[in-house]
């Protein structure tokens, strides 16, 4: 069985980061999105990769991950001209995937199920398709399932403003080649895009068979800020202690709860309060991590204090004048004092960057 990766899409939702970087490639507990993915295609015994990408995410995407050896992974770029959606992806993925049932994931989905098991569970059904349905909070934002007494699928809709249900789909799914067909016989829809819960709705109408598979497991789609420090809070929950090779911590500094050490760390004069992880060659120095941290390989932090936060790489942040809380800061940021006359503050912030300052930063929790 081979897999099929969407991770064309702009992630508008995730703007200023996705203007310089794609959005699959965001660090969750220093670990890019896409690797979670990768690795679980992986485990589930797939060799065979079909990863489609688009203009924003083509050059990152190679770069980081390459011909997937890396995972014992054969990866093949498609490029996707214009993100024209999920079912567009299948469309100009045929020739790669040719006749064979293959698991489509999306490239920004973080999931902690065992995929060998749906992909058991399909081969042996006689099913057209097998979705996977999580209950969320929020399925207005979603591919929506109705289902029957049974639990049989009698309807899916994209973003419904009045969800007939909590159950929304995961962006996993399983299909057989009768795919290929419902995304040639859709239209696109109100974004202007050929969805992929569409065509799944083409194959009930067309009387293919779908399976649902409700996941137990966490499950996240990592479109919006909000979404990616969550996925950052429940990964670093649910990783262990360690300490990488290189590590220097001075005896003022305190090391409390569930923190990941990577290489050539060094602490001096400061606290870390874990689930947090420090990376590779990072500098920490008179300041305090909080729980739910992450910040990446060769960054310094001086006189500064962070919570539940993601901080890319080689980024530097001194003499914060109040806690840095619920944030995403990108790669090669610098974050300082300004210690000339007049006390202003000077700015260089890329397109769609958001601050939010605290009227009285002394007082405040977050600038
Ligand atoms: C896409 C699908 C949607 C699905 C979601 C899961 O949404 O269209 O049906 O529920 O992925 O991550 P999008 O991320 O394109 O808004």
């Amino acid at each position: 069985m081979k897999a099929l990766i969407a991770a064309g899409g702009r992630g508008s939702r995730l703007r200023p980061l996705t203007h310089t970087a794609a959005k699959q490639l965001i660090p969750v507990a220093n670990k890019p999105i896409l690797y979670y993915g990768l690795e679980d295609i992986a485990k589930a015994g797939i060799k065979n990769v079909g990863m489609i990408v688009g203009k924003e995410t083509i050059d990152d995407i190679k770069r980081s991950v390459g011909d997937g050896k890396k995972w014992g992974l054969n990866i093949k770029y498609i490029y996707q001209e214009e993100p024209l959606g999920l079912a567009h992806c299948i469309k100009i993925a045929r020739n790669y995937l040719k006749d064979e049932p293959f698991i489509m994931y999306l490239g920004d989905n973080i999931l902690t199920t065992d995929l060998s098991k749906f992909i058991g569970e399909f081969k042996r059904s006689d099913a057209n398709a097998l979705v996977l349905l999580a209950e969320v909070d929020n399925p207005e934002q979603f591919g929506v399932a109705q289902l029957d007494d049974n639990d049989n699928i009698t309807r899916l809709v994209e973003k419904p403003k009045t969800p007939p249900t909590n159950f929304a789909l995961v962006g996993v799914y399983l299909f057989d080649k009768n795919i290929f067909k419902a995304v040639n016989n859709i239209k696109p829809s109100f974004r202007n895009e050929l969805e992929i819960t569409d065509a799944i709705q083409w194959l009930i109408d067309n009387g293919y068979k779908i399976l649902p598979h409700k996941v137990s497991g966490w499950w996240k789609d990592t479109g919006k800020v909000e979404d990616v420090l969550e996925a950052n809070r429940f990964i670093l929950s649910s990783l262990k202690a360690s300490k990488g090779k290189g590590l220097m911590i001075d005896s003022y500094s305190k090391i409390k709860g569930k923190v990941i050490l990577q290489r050539n760390v060094r602490i001096e004069n400061s606290v870390i309060r874990g689930p947090a992880i420090i990376g590779e060659k990072t500098k920490i120095t008179n300041s305090y991590i909080g729980p739910y941290t992450s910040i990446y390989f060769g960054c310094e932090i001086l006189n500064s204090e962070i919570e539940n936060s993601i901080i890319m790489e080689n980024t530097k942040i001194i003499d914060l004048p109040s806690r840095l809380d619920n944030s995403i800061i990108g790669k090669e940021v610098e974050i300082s004092k300004n210690i000339k006359k007049p006390n202003a503050i000077n700015l260089i912030l890329g397109d769609r960057s958001k601050i939010r300052m605290h009227k009285n930063p002394s007082k405040g929790r977050s600038i």
